[in-house]
């Protein structure tokens, strides 16, 4: 499974990267505004720092604006991915985009019928947006389990990458089902690591260590 950091925050991403965990970047409009930076200079510094997609969002809302957007966001790097919204002017920017052979990942998605269109409309990702679907109490893992299911019945290559993560169980719930990328902000990232008996059992063997008196180094 691919990880990609939720954030336009350059820090965040260098630490995780250092680690090798840092996959892709996706960002959008909140996140670009949350970092108080340019959005051309801060992409393009995601671009040098990172091998992976980075997604970079288009902010108009027709099609032609759309793909002139696009088209501009891809030339900041080579591994720009333009994300456009599920709507019927982002299927639009998305199949243009996909047939100029960039890469598109169609956001904002919450339903399998949307998704069904962004692979049709050739999308190298799809986005469906777990948390904001909990949060008005739909499961936003069934929906990841549907599009799984579509897209393994029909081959289709559009890559689906679980969004809105909030929680360590959303990760996981991704991996079981199969999502092949999931999208997190750096703290729900380096929580992976956090368990209690991990804590409880380090500090047990740190005491019985300071007990012996011995030193490694
Ligand atoms: C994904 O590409 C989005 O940027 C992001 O996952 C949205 O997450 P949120 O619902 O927590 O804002």
């Amino acid at each position: 499974m691919k990880f990609f950091v939720d954030t336009a925050d350059i820090d965040a991403i260098a630490e995780l990267n250092e680690l090798g965990f840092v996959d892709g970047v996706t960002t959008n409009p909140s996140l670009i505004m949350k970092s108080g930076r340019d959005i051309l200079e801060v992409t393009k510094e995601i671009c040098d720092l990172v091998d992976g997609p980075v997604s970079a969002e288009v902010t108009a809302t027709e099609a032609d604006d759309m793909i002139a957007e696009g088209r501009k966001l891809a030339e900041i790097a080579e591994n720009i991915a333009v994300k456009v919204p599920l709507t019927w002017a982002g299927l639009k920017t998305c199949k243009t985009l996909s047939a100029e052979g960039r890469m598109v990942n169609v956001t904002l998605c919450f339903a399998a019928n949307q998704a069904l269109l962004a692979a049709k409309a050739g999308a190298t990702f799809i986005s469906p947006f777990i948390g904001r679907l909990d949060d008005i109490n739909v499961d936003g893992m069934d929906l990841i389990a549907e599009i799984r299911q579509i897209y393994d019945n029909y081959g289709y290559g559009t890559e689906i990458l679980a969004a809105s993560i909030r929680t360590v169980n959303h990760v996981k719930q991704s991996a079981l089902i199969g999502a092949d990328v999931i999208t997190a902000p750096p703290g729900v990232l380096k929580k992976l690591a956090d368990h209690p008996l991990t804590d409880a059992g380090l500090d047990a063997f740190m005491a019985d260590w300071a007990k012996t008196g011995q030193k490694i180094l």
